[in-house]
């Protein structure tokens, strides 16, 4: 897939045609963009933080209420999408997302539990094999549930947790040393668990590489999908990875605090001597309410299920997932390159020394999102832009981050932000 970078042009005209063009365009209409005082749609660039709202998803989540309000308790089986197995219809279109088979994945909890559940089945120290090896500088979310489950085992952070720093005076990790401090630690890693990509600097990490040299020297490894699901292609399955799990709120377009989603991979479906949280959902569902006390998993991912599930949350997922299907994933990654490619180049035109673009300049490592490098802190640069419309954000201690997301963001919003950001550092 080629970027057209070398045919960008810095205008409004250029932006205006690409814009009609998109054959994507029109999936923005499918949102509600937040309005400024003004009445102007915003320039919304936080998908990557909170997805906008599909307008279809009132519907879905009313057709649950009425359900509920007409059936009650009977909704379990004769609401129109019976809520007994209502999370299935979400399993094939998520699969489909993240590049796995329908057994390997669920949707369920949010994110920091599902972690916590994996790493139940997947953390397993020994004394020997203890460590767990992250990114340094991983959203905190997952550094606290990391540390917690060392020092659940019984080891001390100090000793097991290995962190992969970038090199002095870089941002973005290289793959050769995610490779050397690997090969460092040798016998001694039990689990590497990274983010697919980094929520700062917006790298996407080689996952297919990482899964094999981690295989290689004999730990598990995992993934954080929380900026990767439905931002940058997955291939799951075929990368080998031991389990992942993601949000549905950002990319994914669920609503705030919605569902998350987990991969177990296959050859762990039928592997019941793992150890694991167990609740009546994982259990066997054809023989779930004879209410027998002995745990029987399912098959596959959903035998990490532990409750009934929020059937609003799933709802408002599903509106989403509908139109991921409809826009096709491959269709939304071409475009999100060269969208991404355009704000990489209109940022190079400002030619202005007091920003800078830390996130790889690869397409093949990063998604949508960029994060502008502020010299000096100056978050007054942010706070100009917001007042301007523009909806980013600031993470400390320097860093803008931007996302322009292909099912609803336009070249022209893209442009407009650049213009915007030249006139305040102006
Ligand atoms: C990379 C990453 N991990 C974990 C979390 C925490 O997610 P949750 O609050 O859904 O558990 C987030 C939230 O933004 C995140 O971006």
């Amino acid at each position: 897939m080629q970027t057209q970078r070398t045919k960008f042009e810095s205008t409004e005209e250029f932006a205006r045609k690409t814009s009609e063009r998109d054959s994507l365009g029109h999936f923005r209409e499918r949102f509600y963009v937040p309005k400024q005082a003004s009445g102007e749609d915003v320039l919304y660039f936080t998908g990557n933080s909170l997805g906008l709202q599909p307008k279809t998803a009132r519907a879905f989540v009313e057709q649950e209420l009425k359900d509920w309000e007409t059936l009650g308790v009977e909704g379990h089986f004769r609401a129109k999408n019976a809520w007994m197995s209502y999370h299935e219809l979400l399993t094939e279109q998520m699969a489909n997302i993240i590049g796995a088979r329908a057994v390997e994945t669920v949707v369920m909890n949010s994110l920091s539990v599902n972690l916590h559940l994996l790493m139940v089945s997947f953390y397993r120290p020994t004394l020997e094999r203890h460590k767990i090896v992250i990114e340094a500088g991983a959203f905190p979310s997952d550094q606290y549930a990391v540390q917690s489950q060392i020092k659940f085992h019984g080891f001390d952070v100090k000793d097991s947790l290995v962190e992969l720093q970038p090199r002095e005076n870089e941002t973005i990790l290289r793959t050769e040393d995610i490779e050397r401090t690997i090969a460092e630690n040798g016998d001694s890693i039990a689990l590497i668990l990274l983010g697919g990509v980094n929520y700062y600097t917006g790298q996407a990490f080689d996952m297919r590489r990482v899964t094999e040299i981690g295989h290689a020297s004999g730990a598990v490894v995992g993934f954080d999908l929380a900026h990767a699901a439905g931002n940058i292609k997955l291939d799951l399955h075929d990368w080998n990875a031991d389990f992942a799990a993601w949000c549905s709120y950002k990319y994914l377009n669920s609503g705030p605090g919605g569902i998350g989603g987990v991969f177990v991979h296959e050859r762990h479906a039928e592997n019941f001597d793992l150890p694991r949280f167990a609740g009546w959902w994982g259990h066997d569902k054809a023989t779930r309410f004879l209410m027998d006390d002995k745990f029987v998993p399912m098959r596959g991912a959903e035998g990490w299920q532990l409750s009934n599930q929020p059937i609003f949350l799933l709802a408002s997922l599903r509106a989403s997932l509908d139109i991921f299907e409809t826009a096709g994933m491959d269709n939304l990654i071409e475009k999100s390159r060269n969208l991404t490619a355009y704000l990489e180049f209109l940022l190079s035109e400002i030619k202005d020394e007091r920003i800078s673009v830390i996130t790889p300049a690869d397409p093949y490592q990063r998604g949508c999102q960029l994060s502008i490098r502020v010299q000096n802190s100056d978050k007054n640069l942010f706070k100009a832009i917001s007042e301007k419309g523009v909806v980013a954000d600031w993470r400390e201690p320097d860093v803008i981050r931007v996302a322009p997301v292909p099912l609803y963001n336009s070249f022209t919003d893209v442009y407009q932000f650049a213009e915007i950001l030249k006139d305040c550092l102006a």
